[in-house]
């Protein structure tokens, strides 16, 4: 398996982040230890095979179209080199349009919507490009500190050819008020790296009459890699 070099520094998530209190509980306190990999975290599985065609609409699992503002959420995975990766599995989940996760630990006054499950996922096609159709998820609030409230945000998990290469990042909107507040986008140092987690809304991707477009690519490695989490977050 080849070694890639790590990302330069301050372009990743501090894994200790004052300002995002349980980090400071759950990030390691001693460097990891590298272990080998097996034959089978490197050999599986072939996502490109899966059958989820349909999964990347998240507005046609209920009975009726969910609350909330329709929008394609469309990018392209790309390796340190700017090549496509093809037959990624690309999975999605998040708030419902109130701020509400259907989860039961989310325990937020806000509505469900019996419409919304909020989880979908694609693949890359030949050209390392996914789509969702969605709902533009609300913004929620958590117990980090007084009035904290996450910013509108989408999570992104990726595996590429093997269950070791898995890697989770957010998705971001652009102009939202509370990113500046955000102690987990703002555990990550360097400003550029930041601005990789924002989507661009762009028209193109814009479905008349039915649906706003913004666009995320995600580098996986490299100098411009997009900034992973490496322990889960909210
Ligand atoms: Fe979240």
């Amino acid at each position: 398996m080849k070694i890639y070099p790590p990302p330069p520094p301050g372009t990743q998530p501090e894994n200790a982040c004052d300002a995002y209190r349980s980090t400071l509980l759950r990030a390691p306190r001693l460097a990891p230890v590298p272990l080998p990999h097996t034959p089978t975290e490197l050999a599986g599985p072939r996502f490109d095979r899966l059958s989820i065609s349909g999964e990347s609409n998240l507005t046609n699992r209920g009975s009726a179209e969910p609350q909330g503002q329709r929008i394609v959420v469309a990018g392209k995975v790309i390796d340190e080199d700017g090549r496509p990766v093809r037959g990624a599995l690309v999975e999605i989940w998040q708030a419902n349009a109130a701020g509400r996760y259907l989860h039961s630990r989310d325990h937020h006054p806000a509505p469900l919507d019996p419409n919304f499950a909020g989880a979908g996922r694609a693949l890359t096609d030949d050209d390392g490009v996914y789509r969702f159709l969605t709902i533009r998820p609300g913004a929620y609030p958590w117990r980090n500190h007084p009035n904290a409230w996450r910013p509108a945000h989408i999570h992104f998990s990726l595996f590429g050819a093997a269950w070791a290469s898995r890697l989770v990042t957010q998705m971001y909107f652009p102009g939202d008020p509370l990113i500046p507040l955000d102690p987990i986008l703002q555990s990550i140092p360097d400003e550029e790296a930041k601005r990789r987690l924002m989507s661009s809304f762009e028209l193109d991707l814009t479905e008349p009459v039915w649906a706003l477009g913004y666009r995320f690519n995600i580098v996986l490695r490299g100098r411009e890699a997009t900034p992973f989490e490496e322990p889960p977050c909210r």
